[in-house]
């Protein structure tokens, strides 16, 4: 029998009404809400996990590695993995990822220096303290690209030491994308033998790779692993995502475990067994076909948001195919209304799928409001 109050219980549905009113407001973070995925409701009875290494079966039999298997095939495919040559995983999201990458660079090359620019994610920081590793930040272009002359300058000041680089694949704030080939003839040109380059495609991996979008990051472009949220493109109730690795460099890392009776290859212990099975449904729904079109339409998103606001005077920009806009901050107020991030002054909308046309018009309303009252305000003072 429940032992849940009445007040526990108005407090929980007016939690969930809360949740269901902000997610009309939702424009400004990397998250898919257009998903269905009720079929799968009835596995929310079960404990799956996929502890340990996904391809080494477990005696924890309750778990969904066959389909995260086959979601680890899209991906490998996806990112043109050398056949029969790589590894990964379904992670808790692109951080672990992340971190899973360093990890893998730091057993290569355990005096490696990282080298990543400002505008990277804050994980990344995070990971390389808790990896002990040498870092040094280059700058960026005005655009949130890293700044390679800068990345020159400092490769040159240490070329005595491996280099491990984490290229993104979409920043955080203006979506920039890093040039591997440009970082890769920088490298040439220094005569670095020993480098590592993980690529943080958290954002971006997913519709670039679907829709080849340039610059080029995959596999056969020169990463050597790479990390992918699996809530922001595709889409998923609870964060998740996919790390990469080339499968010569992660023999490195994981013992069997008798307890679980496979081998412990991953950062963490128990793994969500729900979230391979959430992308293997959306990966099959969709197809490659219907993710490209989904991609397509949130481009259309964003140029059509990136030319509403420059009609209406701001100054809003994007990268080239991206699906972030950026522009000068608005109020505090219209920021939390829309949750919409802001760093240094500068804000921005990402167009994931679930974000409609009828959103952006609202904002614009807002926006719009928001600076005609200015303007009365100024009148007034003036
Ligand atoms: C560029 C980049 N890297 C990493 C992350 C972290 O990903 P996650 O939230 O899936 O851990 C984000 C999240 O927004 C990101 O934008």
């Amino acid at each position: 029998m429940s032992q849940m109050s009445i007040a526990d219980s108005q407090r929980l549905h007016a939690y969930m009404e809360k949740a269901e009113e902000r997610s009309k407001y939702f424009i400004g973070y990397p998250i898919a809400q257009d998903f269905d995925y009720s079929e799968l409701y009835p596995l929310l009875r079960l404990p799956l996990n996929n502890v340990g290494d996904p391809m080494v079966e477990s005696t924890y039999d309750l778990n969904s590695r066959s389909l995260e298997q086959e979601v680890l095939q899209f991906f490998a495919e996806l990112l043109r993995a050398p056949e029969n040559n790589w590894w990964g995983y379904v992670t808790s999201g692109g951080s672990e990822g992340n971190l899973y990458g360093l990890y893998v660079a730091r057993e290569l090359y355990p005096e490696g220096i990282v080298y990543y620019s400002e505008a990277t994610h804050y994980s990344v920081q995070k990971n390389i303290q808790l990896l002990n590793l040498r870092s040094i930040v280059i700058r960026t272009q005005e655009n949130g690209e890293m700044d390679y002359n800068d990345l020159r300058q400092m490769l040159q000041m240490h070329r005595d030491q491996p280099v491990i680089i984490m290229a993104n694949i979409g920043t955080t704030m203006m979506e920039a994308k890093d040039d591997l080939s440009k970082v890769k003839q920088i490298l040439r040109d220094l005569a670095v033998k020993n480098y590592y380059i993980h690529c943080d495609a958290a954002l971006a991996g997913t519709y670039s790779a679907l829709l080849d979008l340039k610059p080029g990051f995959d596999f056969q472009e020169g990463t050597d692993s790479l990390s992918i949220s699996g809530h922001k493109f595709i889409g998923s109730p609870f964060p998740c995502g996919v790390v990469m690795v080339k499968k010569n460099y992660k023999e490195r890392i994981g013992k069997a475990i008798p307890y679980i009776g496979t081998v412990d290859t991953t950062i963490s212990g128990s793994r969500n067994g729900h979230s391979p099975v959430f992308l293997w449904y959306a990966i099959k729904k969709l197809g490659r076909d219907g993710l490209r079109q989904r991609a397509q339409e949130c481009l259309d998103m964003a140029a059509y948001t990136e030319q509403r606001l420059r009609d209406i005077g701001v100054k809003a920009w994007r990268n080239p195919a991206a699906l972030t806009v950026v522009f000068p901050a608005p109020s505090w107020e219209l920021r939390w209304k829309w949750q919409i991030a802001t760093e240094n002054g500068h804000s921005h909308i990402i167009c994931m799928p679930g974000v409609s046309r009828e959103q952006i018009d609202e904002f614009i309303g807002d926006i719009e409001a928001e600076m005609k009252q200015r303007v009365q305000l100024s009148e007034v003072s003036a």
